[in-house]
């Protein structure tokens, strides 16, 4: 497949991409979040094309993009704690889950009854759906199991000729994916930690349940609520593993591994300590933010290097701190040391 590519969208660009969506084809596309590979979400076989161009099982469900909040009525069963949340996050990092109407496919939603919904704040994310006229499928755009791209160069490595379309807005400013919300009946459940914290959620909606999958392994055959916590994810080529202790423990460990030549993610106050290893800091350990928006492109720069292994420090869980978290287990397939 020819793919066309505009890091810098023009509105001319985006009607392009808008009709590549409305005609069944897939666009990769920027979103404050992560990047995201979107098709139309009333067309099964452009959900099966996204299953296809990031190699990802078909019974992982879909998010589908919308450019306001009450456009959601058309395509799922709406609630009082739906638009409480909208009216405080929304556009933004959040997604909600509801039951699906008829017109969405279950290729969509992966079979489920429920629906993903989100509205992003992105002005490159919200023209296109704007411009498409149709609700965006679109879950992150990487290769299944990968990082996920937080600018356009990601995308261009991991979509040339699978996707028609590839449009770029600059670096994320989230950098992680949104946060997931299952609001369907009974108590809300956190299904993904994002950008929009427990507390924030907690502080308009009341009690909410965390899911366990948000901070540990999911157990031997349980399903968990979100499908796509189950499948190995934002993992770098070389093995990740965590490492759980303080500075000075941190510091010795690595000095008995040199020799080995490691990767090292760490944080900016690390970087002097740790002279000599080929590393990357993600930001200040007190800052969640910029940890989040460097977590992806740092894991992915070491696939351009031939480290054997990468040790990373454990971040704090604090705020957006618990979605840092989150994603770095899963990327280490949950191996921790604990020193
Ligand atoms: O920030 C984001 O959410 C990005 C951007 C592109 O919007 N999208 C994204 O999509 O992260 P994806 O497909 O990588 O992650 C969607 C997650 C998966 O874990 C999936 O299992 C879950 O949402 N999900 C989708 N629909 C669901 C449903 N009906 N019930 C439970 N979980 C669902
Ligand atoms: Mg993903």
């Amino acid at each position: 497949m020819k793919t066309m590519k505009f890091p810098f969208p023009t509105e001319d660009d985006l009607a392009l991409a808008a009709a590549v969506i409305r005609r069944g084809g897939l666009v990769a596309f920027p979103t404050e979040t992560v990047y995201g590979l979107g098709g139309s979400a009333l067309d099964p076989e452009a959900a099966m094309k996204i299953y296809a161009a990031k190699g990802r099982p078909s019974n992982n469900p879909l998010i589908i993009h919308l450019a306001k909040a009450e456009d959601a009525e058309k395509y799922c069963v709406t609630n009082g704690t739906f638009y409480t949340l909208a009216s405080h996050f929304c556009p933004g990092p959040l997604t909600m889950i509801l039951k699906k109407k008829d017109c969405i496919p279950y290729q969509v939603t992966g079979g489920l009854e429920t629906v993903a919904v989100r509205i992003p704040s992105d002005p490159t994310a919200h023209r296109l759906i704007e411009l498409a006229g149709v609700p965006i499928a679109a879950p992150s755009a990487n290769l299944s199991g990968k990082p996920s791209p937080t600018c356009f160069a990601h995308i261009e490595h991991d979509l040339d000729g699978r996707a028609d379309v590839l449009l770029g807005g600059g670096e994320c400013e989230i950098g992680l994916e949104s946060t997931i919300v299952k609001i369907d009946g009974g108590t809300p459940a956190l299904l993904r930690p994002g950008g929009i914290t427990p507390e924030m959620l907690s502080s308009v909606i009341g009690d909410l349940y965390i899911d366990e999958c948000v901070t540990q392994k999911p157990a031997e055959g349980t399903r968990p609520l979100a499908p796509g916590m189950m499948y190995r994810h934002y993992a770098p080529d070389a093995p990740l593993v965590i490492l759980d202790g303080e500075d000075e423990k941190v510091y010795s460990f690595l000095d008995s591994k040199r020799e080995e030549h490691p990767g090292v993610l760490c944080f900016e106050e690390d970087m002097e300590a740790l002279s000599g290893f080929d590393k990357r800091s993600i930001g200040k350990r007190g800052d969640p933010l910029s940890q989040a928006r460097r977590l992806f492109a740092a894991l992915r720069d070491f696939n351009d290097t031939s480290v054997p292994v990468i040790y990373a420090r454990m971040p704090d869980r604090e705020g957006v701190g618990l979605a840092v978290f989150n994603r770095l287990i899963k990327a280490a397939g949950y191996t921790i040391i604990k020193l």
